[in-house]
């Protein structure tokens, strides 16, 4: 019978040595890896108007819960509307930790049928320690915040993997933001600026847009000003769930995977 050389061709088949068969994984993990995410490409655009759909995840098998953290220092700026709908959107295991003594999302998930996802509320100098408890149950911890310069939410901002700073575009909220961009670049960490509860069809959002972007990384997705947000938080839903193939929803998603990459 003929031999044939270990890792030569012969008879049709390849017969490959031990440490060839080792050199082969890496390849076939990178393969993998790219069928999964042309997977959750293709997801995407063949179900354009179901927003937030579950995507492969690319955090498995990590042990740390990366934080988000969702800060400004101003009320109403959309904090606890974005912390929430982010938390919705990633559809990843996740923590939604409210350290905001007003607790909207706390309030927000006993209004909320569903138990996904999971909300508790953090008190702002244990969140240290709910990152460790967290990390192997949760892929993401979603921090809200109260709108405090006081020492607690610069110290939330130093944990974070990345910081979110939602922003109305009107000229009084634009100077007040200027405090959380130097608190957000205090902290050394990446932080992203979303213009929120804009009227899209102004001069001005664009103007602020541009404007913003010279200085931050400002996301290119702005929310609009959707009663869908303010009727899905009063009803513990999210505009994915509340109007899945709106305007809101498509913003949100867009968000999110504008976000995602940078995790
Ligand atoms: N994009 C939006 N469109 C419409 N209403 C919004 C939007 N973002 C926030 N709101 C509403 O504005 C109010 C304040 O938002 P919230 O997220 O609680 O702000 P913060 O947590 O920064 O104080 C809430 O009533 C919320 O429903
Ligand atoms: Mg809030």
């Amino acid at each position: 019978m003929p031999t044939v050389p270990k890792g030569q061709r012969g008879g049709g088949t390849l017969q490959l040595a031990d440490d060839n068969i080792l050199n082969t994984l890496p390849r076939a993990h990178a393969v993998l890896r790219l069928a999964l995410w042309l997977y959750g490409v293709a997801a995407a655009s063949v179900a354009p108007s179901r927003y937030c759909t579950i995507a492969p995840s690319r955090y498995h098998g990590s042990m740390k819960a990366l934080p988000v953290v969702v800060l400004g220092l101003k009320g109403g700026s959309g904090k606890s509307t974005l912390a929430i709908h982010l938390a919705v959107c990633s559809k990843r295991r996740v923590l939604l930790a409210d350290t905001d003594p007003q607790a909207t999302a706390v309030a927000w998930a006993k209004a909320r049928e569903s138990p996904a996802p999971a909300v508790r509320a953090v008190r702002a100098y244990e969140l240290a320690q709910t990152l460790k408890s967290a990390a192997g149950d949760y892929e993401l911890v979603i921090v809200d915040t109260a709108p405090r310069i006081e020492a607690d939410v610069p110290a939330l901002a130093g944990l974070a993997s990345i910081i979110v700073i939602p922003i109305r575009a009107s000229m009084p909220d634009l100077l007040a933001s200027q405090a959380a961009f130097r608190l957000a670049e205090a902290s050394r960490r990446p932080f992203v600026v979303v213009l929120n509860a804009v009227d899209t069809r102004t001069a001005e959002v664009g103007e602020a847009q541009a404007l913003l972007a010279k200085h931050y990384d400002v996301a290119p997705v702005m929310l609009g000003q959707r009663i869908a947000f303010a009727r899905a938080l009063a009803s513990g839903r999210a505009v994915s769930e509340f109007e899945p193939t709106g305007k809101a929803a498509e913003e949100i998603a867009g968000l999110w995977k504008y976000l995602e990459v940078k995790l």
